[in-house]
């Protein structure tokens, strides 16, 4: 995106109603003038008393009939200007979710949720403000004062008009100020709503944690603390809003101080009418709204000006994960799950270690690798490398014999059927959550999937059965659930390599005996990689792979693996005492 034109290129696809609602707008400005006029004419008419009741009658008819026109012309001029506003947020508020779900897990890694939601919310608006009423404000402010003026000089007396507009240039000055204090302002009380928005989500999210650890009350601190620091931010705008407001008042009272000492004694020594000294007036206050008005634009803006630019950093964000042109080989559209690593070492930011180091060894189309290893030993890292969340370098990892880098991501990600360490469930129906990326979610095929999982009886016992509703807005299914429909998602995928991240932990051995039968028969002849804690879950795995703080600390079958006498061996040990205390 041109850094530049980025918020240009929205405007512009509206220019037309834009040209427009700025044409109407102008003619209601234009048109306004003359209601001061003909009253003015009223007036003179009535004091020299040239004018009868049908004189009234007809300047009455002719202000209602430019009143008719105003109607419809301010009617034009919202839905023109207003309704372009709203698309204008509208295709902003599109683009920007598309950008979020193509930028990389590392952006995620950094970024806040509460934050992002800020800028769908707060600066959105921020910016829907300025393409709409402040476009107007600052039309008005200006074409009204100088319409206004001119009238005042032409109908009535330029030298009385240059009196009364000298308190007016304090305005301006003002107006310079203002803008400068107050994009500052905004700037910090848009970042004091993105915290708040953070704290509330992180706590209803985390809410079960909160509970256990009856943390409520600091929980209600923490809350209390940035709203606090919100409403702060907040008054210091309102403190500046305020301040100007009662300023704006006593600039335009001393304009009309002006207006009745000198155009009083214009009036009498008979240089202008009584009905111009009348329709003067009525002008000096018309020049109220564009003060006001400037103020507000310029309040718009900045607030506008604040939001584009964080909005703009968003968008300067590149996925760090994407098909490089000329690397990317297009001919490649499906996998057939040979994988091999080589010499590969990865770590998560420049800054963090190094969590695989060296890892070198090949997966077999159709066979089964198991992955086995403390907690951060990398081996949910290294699943993460296969489905390219994050870069490595080439000639790493090579699948079907080409470069990772090579395969397209999309035939990557969909030949890659990935159980992911924390089974995410949308709050969605159970049969949705397991059609969830799969092309056809015909019912037999979710059933057929749930049944492998070994979830499909536990589904049937849910009064609404497959349309049971998941989370938030329905049940909340339990750990060893929420793990089995997750693999039931990922069964139903079908790919030609499957990745379960410690995906058994939560279900009871002799489900997990079941499963893995089921999945023997189910993925006979495609790869499959089974990252687990228990030995029994990977001991018939075509290789076994232990990993010692991303090293490869061990590698073979299970019974190379036994004899070798080191980690894995000490583990089964271990684990078969426990097998047999439980048994007692
Ligand atoms: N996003 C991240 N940024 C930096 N370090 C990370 C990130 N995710 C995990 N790590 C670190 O990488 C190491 C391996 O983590 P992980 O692969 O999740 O381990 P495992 O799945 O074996 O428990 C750990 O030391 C962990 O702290
Ligand atoms: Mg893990």
């Amino acid at each position: 995106m041109k850094e530049k034109n980025s918020i240009g290129k929205y405007l512009g696809r509206y220019k037309w109603k834009y040209f427009l609602g700025i044409m109407t707008l102008f003619i209601v400005d234009f048109m306004n003038l003359y209601i001061p006029q003909f009253t003015g004419e009223i007036t003179d008419g009535l004091k020299s008393q040239t004018m009868d009741m049908k004189g009234v009658l007809q300047g009455i008819i002719k202000i209602v009939l430019v009143g008719i026109v105003l109607t419809v012309g301010r009617f034009s001029w919202r839905y023109f200007i207003f309704g372009s506003a709203r698309s204008i947020e509208y295709d902003l508020r599109n683009d920007l979710f598309a950008h979020l779900e193509k930028l990389s897990m590392g952006y995620y890694n950094k970024n806040k949720t509460g934050d992002l939601m800020a800028h769908f919310t707060n600066d959105l608006n921020a910016i829907r403000m300025s393409a709409g009423p402040a476009v107007i404000t600052s039309f008005d402010a200006c074409i009204m004062t100088l319409m206004v003026l001119t009238k005042m000089i032409l109908y009535v007396n330029m030298k009385l008009t240059f009196l009364a507009v000298i308190p007016l240039i304090f305005i301006a000055i003002g107006g310079v100020y203002y803008g400068r204090s107050a994009e500052k302002r905004f700037a910090e009380k848009q970042k004091a709503f993105s915290d708040l928005t953070d704290q509330v989500q992180e706590s209803i999210s985390g809410i079960r944690v909160v509970k256990a650890f009856v943390q409520e009350r600091q929980e209600q601190k923490a809350f209390a603390k940035a709203n606090q620091d919100n409403k702060d931010k907040n008054m210091q705008v309102v403190k500046l809003q305020a301040a100007v407001m009662p300023l704006l008042d006593v600039v335009i009272g001393l304009s009309s101080l002006i207006t009745l000492l000198y155009g009083g004694y214009l009036t009498i020594n008979g240089t202008i009418t009584l009905g111009r000294f009348v329709a003067f007036n009525q002008y000096i206050g018309m020049l109220v709204w564009p003060m006001i008005a400037a103020g507000d634009s310029v309040t718009f803006f900045s607030q506008g000006a604040a939001s584009i630019k964080r909005i703009k950093s968003i968008f300067k964000q590149t996925p760090e994960v994407y098909d490089v042109a000329g690397e990317t080989d297009d001919t490649i559209k499906y996998l057939e799950g040979a994988i091999e690593f080589s010499g590969l070492n990865f770590k998560f930011t420049q800054e963090t270690p190094e969590v695989l180091k060296n890892i070198t060894l090949k997966v077999e189309k159709g066979s089964t690798l198991a992955i086995l290893g403390r907690t951060g030993s990398g081996k949910t890292a290294l699943a993460n490398l296969l489905l390219r969340l994050y870069n490595v370098n080439p000639g790493m990892i090579a699948i079907d014999g080409q470069d990772i880098r090579k395969v397209p991501l999309k035939v990557l990600r969909e030949n890659i059927a990935y159980v992911p360490q924390d089974n995410f469930l949308f709050s969605d129906t159970l049969k949705n959550n397991i059609a969830f990326g799969a092309e056809d979610n015909d019912i037999n095929l979710v059933q057929k999937a749930a049944e492998e999982a070994c979830i499909h009886d536990n589904i049937m016992e849910f009064p609404a059965g497959y349309d049971t509703l998941v989370g938030e807005r329905g049940v909340t299914i339990s750990g060893g659930q929420k793990q089995r429909s997750s693999i039931a998602r990922a069964l139903m995928k079908d790919a030609p390599i499957l990745i379960l991240d410690d995906s058994l932990s939560a279900v009871d051995t002799n489900t997990e005996e079941e499963i893995l039968k089921r999945l023997k028969t189910n993925r006979e002849g495609k790869t499959t990689i089974i990252i687990a804690h228990r030995i029994s879950t990977i001991q018939n795995a075509d290789q076994i792979l232990v990993l010692e703080e991303g090293s490869m600390a061990e590698y073979g079958t299970h019974e190379e693996l036994l004899h070798r006498q080191g980690i894995y061996a000490k583990m089964y040990e271990k684990q078969q005492l426990e097998k047999q205390l439980e048994a007692v």
